[in-house]
């Protein structure tokens, strides 16, 4: 295991750091998890070397800091450091953040959580945690010892990130990162400025939540040409950790296999150690995935609100991911809700309001149904 120093504080992580949202295959929300397997995950990780551990009070039902803490006896507790979260959803003033820090602490028998974020921030939702003094809260918690760190994890736009990050006095951020994300949410503009500021940063979705695991045939043949073997597993985190700005990579894994094989490549990774021609090769990567683009829907939003309720850009977005990635429309996260909030392409009576506010002037009506087809069967 290579071990990373996390930025300004100075202190060591290893480089793979364990996720627990996923344990079983489950998604976030889902409370199916395995806990004598979980567990044992868990310390097979930290036996290998993890040194950081990452969960949240909504994961697996609410039921993964507490599957966490019981895998910390035994002595596990002093071997790695506690990334938690505070979701925006369950506090709402004083108390409530007081009750549920409380409630985390003893689902996780500790004393003390190391890093503690504000969960899934965008600007809106840091607005939100500012309104009720969170903040204030994160900084007098530190001083109590109950938290070491104050933190958040980011989804939302670049220029979003931007302003929280130098909003306040944050010791370490966790962003999605990979070599598919270069432009997407805070991206590499978003990374390197926390790196300029000396913010150490933590990566989830290395592997877009398992999606980049599997190779499509066009993208398969770019590595399988390539002289070195590796898989695209180990292609992905190696490049992440070429950055010399990422801390610790998150990864979630289901099996033992997978750990395993995660652990052997985080022993072989370093910050700019990739030559030009394993560059490239990214690169060249990246371009054979989106070449697979079904529609240059940008996500701007112009589009919106429709005045008959359907989600165009969630569409395009959900048929631009299966075709990249080459995966069952039936466990699109993003579709799945469109459908549960019946904002689906069969609401749309071709009124043309769409394509008239357009700036990529696409044809809105006729990809509508083509994307609703296909992601249907
Ligand atoms: N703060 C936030 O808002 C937020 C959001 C997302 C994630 N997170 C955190 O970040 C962590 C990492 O994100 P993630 O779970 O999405 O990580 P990820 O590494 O992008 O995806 C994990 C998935 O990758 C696959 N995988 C992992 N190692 C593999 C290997 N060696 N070979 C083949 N497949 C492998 C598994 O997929 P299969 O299931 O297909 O086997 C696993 O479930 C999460 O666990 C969570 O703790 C935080």
């Amino acid at each position: 295991m290579k071990y990373r120093t996390m930025g300004k504080l100075g202190i060591e992580a290893s480089a793979f750091g364990l996720g627990c949202m996923r344990f079983n295959g489950a998604a976030s929300g889902d409370s199916t998890i395995d806990e004598q397997k979980a567990i044992s995950l868990i310390r097979r990780a930290i036996d290998g070397g993890v040194t950081y551990i990452d969960t949240a009070y909504v994961y697996l039902g609410k039921t993964s800091e507490t599957v966490l803490g019981k895998a910390l006896r035994d002595g596990y507790r002093d071997k790695v450091t506690i990334a938690t979260k505070m979701p925006s959803s369950a506090v709402h003033d004083r108390a409530s953040m007081e009750a549920l820090l409380a409630e985390e602490l003893g689902k996780l028998q500790t004393d003390q959580i190391d890093f503690y974020l504000m969960h899934g921030i965008n600007r809106e939702k840091w607005e939100y945690f500012k309104s009720i003094g969170a903040p204030e809260f994160f900084d007098e918690m530190k001083k109590a010892g109950k938290i070491r760190y104050k933190c958040f994890s980011f989804h939302g736009p670049y220029e979003d990130f931007e302003y929280i990050l130098q909003d306040s006095d944050w010791d370490m951020v966790q962003i999605q990162y990979n070599f598919m994300d270069v432009d997407h949410q805070a991206g590499t503009k978003g990374l390197e400025l926390a790196g300029r500021l000396g913010i150490p940063v933590v990566i989830m979705e290395g592997l877009l939540g398992g999606r980049l695991s599997k190779a499509p045939d066009n993208v398969q043949a770019l590595y399988d040409a390539f002289p070195v073997k590796r898989s695209p597993v180990e292609w992905a985190f190696r490049w992440l950790c070429n950055h010399p700005e990422v801390s610790v990579v998150l990864s979630g894994c289901n099996e033992a296999e997978q750990i395993d094989e995660n652990l052997r490549i985080f022993d072989t990774v370093g910050a700019g150690i990739m030559p030009e021609e394993e560059l490239k090769l990214m690169d060249d990567v990246r371009a054979a995935y989106l070449s697979r683009t079904k529609i240059g829907c940008t996500g701007c939003k112009y589009c919106m609100p429709c005045p008959n309720g359907v989600n165009i850009p969630g569409i395009f977005t959900a048929w631009n991911n299966v075709s990249l990635y080459n995966t069952d429309p039936a466990q699109d996260f993003g579709l799945r809700q469109i459908k549960e909030k019946g904002m689906g392409a069969d609401k749309c009576i071709q009124c043309g309001a769409c394509e008239a506010a357009c700036p990529q002037h696409l044809p809105i009506i006729e990809s509508l149904q083509q994307a609703w087809t296909e992601l249907n069967g």
